[in-house]
């Protein structure tokens, strides 16, 4: 079956879809990203992609080429289309192309460029990788000074993810000023005497959907939640690690630099953690 995506206004088979070599995403990674998840033929949190959708493009001076409820159809369209039980839907945002490259903004009537398509992940869910854990690795975070926008900048977390890979590991976290800011495409976390321990927000991570999702299901379950930074030699002194992310819900993580966490096997909270996620956002899926 071709894939169906979204360009411009038209669904398309994914090998007739074309974007100009002019756009500002290609030439000057001038764009912004969502990715949502799709479970049960369900998009997960869609609400809350869409708010943060807007934001990155308010922080931008970009303007949407869709309304917020026409995008609501598309990714459902997709979804269907492509006959997606489980998986992720894509989304891209350019400041469009202009009709050739200058650093300076187009002019205000040029139009952007959105793309979206799907990727079909049977067993997302079910994932075999939660049940033994993930291992990462710390780097130094050498990403510009605004996480909290959600851009199409993603070189340093593929150089991330190669340094881990290289490493035999699946993950990198990143380390400034001797703390964990995040992970390459995730939000990191610990748990230390059953507290969960995540960085605050501020400019310097993604406010992550799932993070936001995770932290009120943990509250509304009484478990203690301390939102901190914390370093890498607390990470090895926790009792569990996890990330999350719409592609990994509550991904376990037990080994850093080397060192095993806890057990060196997925702890408890994480797992409650993903079954509780799991279940929740599924009820509120559309
Ligand atoms: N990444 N931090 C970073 C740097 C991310 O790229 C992501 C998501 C997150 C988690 O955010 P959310 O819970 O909203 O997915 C945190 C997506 C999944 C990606 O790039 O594929």
């Amino acid at each position: 079956m071709t894939r169906i995506v979204y360009v411009n206004g038209s669904f398309l088979p994914e090998n007739e879809a074309t974007v100009s070599i002019f756009d500002r995403g290609f030439l000057f990674a001038d764009g912004v990203y969502e990715v949502t998840s799709v479970l049960d033929g369900k998009l997960i949190d869609f609400a809350s992609h869409a708010t943060r959708l807007a934001r990155s493009l308010t922080e931008l001076d970009m303007r949407s080429p869709i309304e917020m409820d026409d995008l609501l159809a598309v990714h459902r369209e997709l979804v269907r289309a492509n006959d997606i039980e489980e998986g992720l839907v894509y989304l891209q945002i350019t400041r469009g192309a202009a009709s050739d490259r200058d650093f300076a903004y187009p002019s205000e009537d040029t139009p952007p460029t959105i793309v979206l398509f799907t990727q079909n992940k049977p067993g997302l869910a079910d994932s075999p990788m939660a049940k033994v854990g993930i291992k990462v690795i710390s780097i130094e975070d050498q990403r510009w000074g605004r996480r909290d926008i959600k851009t199409v900048q993603l070189l340093y977390p593929s150089m991330g993810k190669m340094m881990a890979k290289a490493a035999g590991c699946d993950d990198a976290w990143m380390v400034e000023n001797g703390a964990v800011t995040e992970g390459t495409s995730n939000n990191a976390y610990i748990v230390k005497n059953g507290k969960i321990i995540t960085r605050q927000l501020s400019n310097n991570i993604l406010h992550g959907i799932t993070r936001a999702a995770v932290l009120r299901f943990a509250k509304e379950a009484q478990m203690e939640v301390e939102e901190r930074a914390f370093t890498v030699l607390e990470v090895q002194d926790a009792d569990e690690a996890f990330f999350t992310s719409a592609s990994a819900f509550v991904m376990p993580v037990v080994e850093i630099d080397g060192v095993v966490i806890g057990s060196g096997a997925p702890g408890s909270v994480s797992l409650r953690l993903r079954e509780i996620y799991l279940e929740e956002s599924l009820k509120t899926a559309i």
